[in-house]
């Protein structure tokens, strides 16, 4: 994700800002840039690391004590040194930087266009310093104000002119934006630790705000222009702690931050009504309604992703669909043919054994479609269609937010497909389209629970093994519940389905051992029930992932890890959170290293 830094007071504004960009380089980044204005605005930026940036300074230094800096994670356009930030109009006299998505850019880009743009970049955010500077008509803070009312989508920017020295302007629609008051100097950053060692009274710049930024401090504003009258809050923690927003650990903020990874991997791309909007995906809906069977192919937490897509293709457009371990598959001679899509899901899209079996498929005459977090991987040079996830640097070796992202792109995947093929009834469309749009809530509902997942791991924090099962999405779910244990917490884990338990599993089921069962599947609710039953008449301990609604389940479980009611379809992006957490609190209260478990590595480039 994007960083943003902002600088106003009498210091040389440089140096600040190359120091905060590093302290944000943890967000991950693919390139860096500065502007810095003393009665002209100058902008100096680089592909690649910061240091690449600090030798164009070097030889080419800016001098002022105003300035704006940005780490970019490209979403639109490679990283490029053209496309990284900030970006000005064509006069050079309005600068921006920016994070997040402008959704409707394409529209915009069109229009600016038809009035005389010309673009230096491929940028969604070089639309927004045209537009301010179109708007301008000597008030930054109206320009502005009237550019976030044309630009559609959840990001943060910041503005600064020639024309209005000593300030800068910035607004926050979703993505992150603080402000650090110094003594007669302020600062303007993504999050807190960047600016932590300058000051430790900040403001919070909230959803839908506008603040003006000034040496003597900030004046905050609703995008309307309403007043706000905000109290800083001073920061206590320590910097290490800071730079996990707050959090222990990567982790845990990863988790928290799920909410609004599905609200980015949604953001312009699925309507009301299920319509989807897929910007990198090239197939037309001859191809699509072509498809004779699907291919996902990934590695570990990605393969898990893929089992669930695996069961929306099928259940949603009824249309056959396989999942491989990429590893197997690269070594099993595939028979793929040309009607056939194959789908690879990576995070990193450098997993080795993923990009084999991907490239293995291409050449077989396969279709290959990337499903990938990071723009320009290998993985998304390789393919013919790419889904970007849009989650953001993951820090922790365990997967928890970009797995989430994957499973947003499954369901769209298949509402494009479904549309294509007439496979899914416009009501059913519209269904999954409105649920999607809700998850975040539903997330954030799920978050405000973590005291249940601390007293499920407070019961399982000293079992030798714990079973996880579930039927249908459930097991994909149990599956990656039990991933995540064994991971971080080296506790011994197995998930099967529910109706296997009793084929052999059940002999190691003893007084107190822990078994989770997920019971979001109402058509198998009463099958899985049985199940739970065989587990109860050994002594096993019960922990459940249900509905609110569920009543029946108290009477069977020792521990209740509740989710809101939602359909069945959707149930596995909200069920497999409070597993998240499970697995989390137990490798904490088992006080292991939990972003960097042994053994384990974020990714396996080699075979
Ligand atoms: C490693 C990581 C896992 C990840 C897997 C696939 O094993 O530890 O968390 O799920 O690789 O990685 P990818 O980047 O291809 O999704």
């Amino acid at each position: 994700m994007c960083g943003i830094m902002g600088y106003v007071g009498p210091q040389q504004a440089g140096p600040i800002l190359i120091d905060g960009l590093r302290r944000l380089e943890y967000r991950g980044y693919d390139s860096a840039g500065i502007a810095v204005t003393n009665g002209v605005i100058n902008v100096r930026k680089a592909r690649g690391k910061i240091a690449n940036l600090e030798d164009i300074l070097s030889s080419d230094p800016v001098t002022g004590s105003i300035g704006i800096g940005h780490t970019r994670w490209a979403t639109h356009g490679a990283p490029t040194d053209a496309n990284a930030h900030p970006h000005t109009d064509p006069t050079g006299e309005f600068v921006v930087v920016h994070n997040g998505i402008i959704e409707n850019y394409q529209s915009l880009r069109e229009e600016l266009a038809s009035q005389g743009a010309k673009w230096s970049s491929e940028t969604d955010s070089e639309v927004l310093a045209h537009l301010v500077a179109r708007e301008y008509d000597g008030d930054l803070v109206a320009a502005v104000r009237r550019t976030v009312a044309l630009s559609e989508g959840a990001y943060a920017m910041v503005v600064m002119t020639k024309r209005e020295p000593g300030k800068i302007v910035a607004v926050r629609k979703i993505s992150p934006l603080v402000v650090g008051l110094g003594d007669r100097e302020t600062f303007l950053a993504s999050d807190i630790p960047a600016v932590l060692h300058h000051t430790r009274d900040f403001i919070i710049i909230e959803d839908d705000e506008l603040v003006i930024v000034t040496e003597d401090g900030a004046q905050v504003e609703t995008i309307a222009g309403e007043p706000v009258d905000r109290d800083p809050i001073h920061i206590t923690w320590d910097a290490e702690r800071a730079e996990k927003g707050g959090y222990d650990h990567f982790m845990l903020k990863e988790i928290h931050e799920q909410p609004a990874v599905v609200t980015e991997t949604l953001a312009g791309r699925l309507d009301e009504d299920g319509t989807v909007w897929l910007e990198d995906v090239a197939f037309d809906d001859d191809y699509a309604r072509a498809i004779g069977r699907v291919w996902i192919t990934a590695c570990g937490t990605a393969y898990h992703a893929g089992l669930i897509g695996q069961e929306i293709f099928r259940r949603v457009l009824r249309l056959p669909a396989n999942v491989e371990y990429a590893h197997e598959l690269r070594y099993a001679d595939p028979i793929v043919s040309e009607d056939e899509l194959t789908i690879a899901i990576s995070q990193s899209g450098e997993t080795a054994d993923t990009l084999a079996a991907a490239r293995l498929a291409s050449e077989r005459g396969s279709r290959l479609m990337a499903i990938t977090n990071v723009v320009g991987s290998t993985l998304s040079r390789y393919a013919d269609d790419i889904f970007y996830t849009r989650a953001g640097p993951e820090i922790s070796v365990a997967s928890t937010k970009a797995y989430m992202a994957m499973l947003i792109a499954q369901y769209l995947l298949a509402l494009r497909l479904g549309a294509a093929r007439g496979t899914v009834e416009p009501k059913v469309a519209q269904d999954l389209a409105r649920g999607l749009h809700r998850m975040p809530g539903m997330l954030e509902e799920v978050l405000r629970r973590e005291e249940s997942a601390i007293a499920a791991a407070e019961a399982v924090k000293d079992a030798n093994d714990v079973y996880f099962i579930g039927r249908g999405l459930d097991f994909a779910i149990a599956l990656e519940g039990s991933l995540k244990l064994k991971e971080i917490s080296y506790v011994h884990s197995e998930a099967m389905p529910a109706g296997e338990l009793k084929h052999g599993t059940l002999a190691l089921i003893t007084e107190g051992v822990p078994v989770v069962v997920i019971m979001t599947q109402r058509s198998v609710y009463d099958k899985t029930i049985s199940a739970v039953q065989e587990v109860k008449a050994r002594g096993g301990r019960i922990i459940a992932v249900a509905y609110d609604t569920d009543t029946e389940i108290e009477h069977h479980a020792d521990i209740v890890l509740r989710i809101p009611d939602m359909d069945d379809l959707l149930a596995p992006v909200a069920a497999v959170v409070p597993l998240q957490l499970l697995a989390y609190h137990v490798a904490r209260l088992r006080g292991h290293d939990i972003d960097q478990p042994r053994n384990l590595a974020k990714s396996v480039t080699v075979e």
